[in-house]
């Protein structure tokens, strides 16, 4: 019946269930929800994992009096619920100080600033036991060419993830750093706007084992990408540390639909892919319930990002075990991909010395049609 248990290592943003609806053009629409609540609610519905923004938990202005209150009501409603705290991430868009980004705003000040918002929250962080610190740089970015050096740009947020890396060592913390990528939104264009971008900067780093991605559905998506492609290069590269899983349809605003909705095959294949990669992180949803629903559709649609997830897990390990799919494969020659082009002893010698006959190779078809139908079949529910 789908029924979710925390073994599915499912978690959600405490903004997301939390948005109340408010767009560029629309106020809020929905109640502020009280994070006990939403730890409780989540519980209750089978997710394992709470995540959140430092001033989605801490109102931003808090005494540290008031702020150590906070921490403690939710740490007992997270020790009593039973719910983890697997990720944490920081708010470096909200307020209008960081009009021009965080790590790399033009302000020096502001960047200072930002960097300290983090580090404090990187505590809080530890002491809950995340093991990810996601980092979205959304406000990091530009709208006019000239007003950004592009450059200095990359040489400052380079500098921000090697001092956060050094700030966890010291610390001794046990935490990763993931980088999610996105397109546009809220800047015209965001630095390090694709999963590639993030890999390529990356490696740039002083310490390129602690960070990793926080890949997300719609992101990718927005920018006419194959989300399950980037998803695959980022495991192979080993920096697949955290999922924002969600809906979009096509290249437009940042949808964030409930999971499921939206591109239903690459849902279906991402979730194929995950499920046989090993992939043991949180499956988090980065949803936003659109501003028609009220409460009640909130957590209509949390229960089914999971419901989704797990009908879906279904099939495609139904498509995996199918042996008309496994004889389709053969045909389409899938497996030979996985053969090394030249052979264990081989020399580029004898490579040079093959010969292949161009005109019957020519006329080799590869069979995807019916393998695909039969996904699409699996997917449909006909098989
Ligand atoms: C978006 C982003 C954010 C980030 C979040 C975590 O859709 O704008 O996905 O929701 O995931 O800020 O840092
Ligand atoms: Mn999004
Ligand atoms: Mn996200
Ligand atoms: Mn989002």
């Amino acid at each position: 019946n789908y029924q979710p248990t925390p073994e599915d290592r499912f978690s959600f943003g405490l903004w997301t269930v939390g948005w109340r609806g408010h767009n560029t053009f629309g106020e809020a629409v929905r109640p502020a929800l009280d994070p006990v609540d939403v730890v409780w609610k989540l519980s209750e519905l089978g997710a394992y994992g709470i995540t959140f923004h430092d001033d989605d938990l801490i109102p931003p202005g808090s005494s540290p009096a008031e702020r150590d209150a906070v921490i403690k009501r939710f740490t007992e409603a997270l020790e009593a619920s039973g719910l983890t705290v697997p990720m944490v991430t920081t708010n470096l868009f909200s307020h209008p100080v960081f009009r021009d980004g965080g790590f790399t705003s033009n302000s020096r000040d502001v960047r200072r600033y930002a960097l300290r918002k983090v580090m404090r929250n990187i505590d809080l962080a530890a002491e809950l036991g995340a093991r990810t610190y996601v980092c979205w740089g959304g406000m990091d970015g530009a709208e006019y060419e000239p007003g950004k050096n592009d450059a200095a740009a990359l040489d400052r947020l380079r500098e921000a993830f090697n001092l956060l890396c050094e700030y966890v060592r010291t610390k001794g913390y046990n935490l990763r750093f993931a980088i999610e990528p996105k397109p546009n939104e809220p800047r015209g264009d965001v630095l390090l706007p694709t999963i590639g971008h993030a890999i390529a900067f990356i490696n740039e780093l002083e310490h390129p084992e602690m960070v990793g991605l926080n890949p997300e559905v719609g992101h990718e998506q927005m920018a006419g990408l194959s989300f399950t492609h980037g998803v695959a290069q980022a495991l192979w590269h080993g920096k697949l540390f955290h999922i924002d899983l969600n809906g979009q349809r096509g290249v437009k605003y940042d949808q964030d639909l409930r999971f499921g909705a939206g591109d239903v095959r690459d849902a279906f294949f991402l979730v194929n892919l995950l499920e046989s990669s090993g992939y043991d992180g949180p499956r988090h949803f980065d949803f936003k319930t659109p501003r028609t629903e009220n409460v009640d559709g909130v957590w209509e649609a949390a229960r089914n990002c999971m419901r989704n997830y797990l009908i879906l897990k279904e099939k495609a390990a139904a498509f995996r075990a199918d042996p008309e799919v496994r004889a389709a494969m053969e045909a389409s020659r899938v497996f030979e991909l996985e053969q090394p082009t030249l052979g264990e002893g081989e020399t580029l010698e004898d490579l040079l010395a093959e010969d292949i006959d161009l005109e019957a190779v020519a006329q080799r078809g590869y069979h995807f049609e019916r393998l695909d139908q039969l996904a699409l079949d699996h997917l449909l529910g006909v098989r």
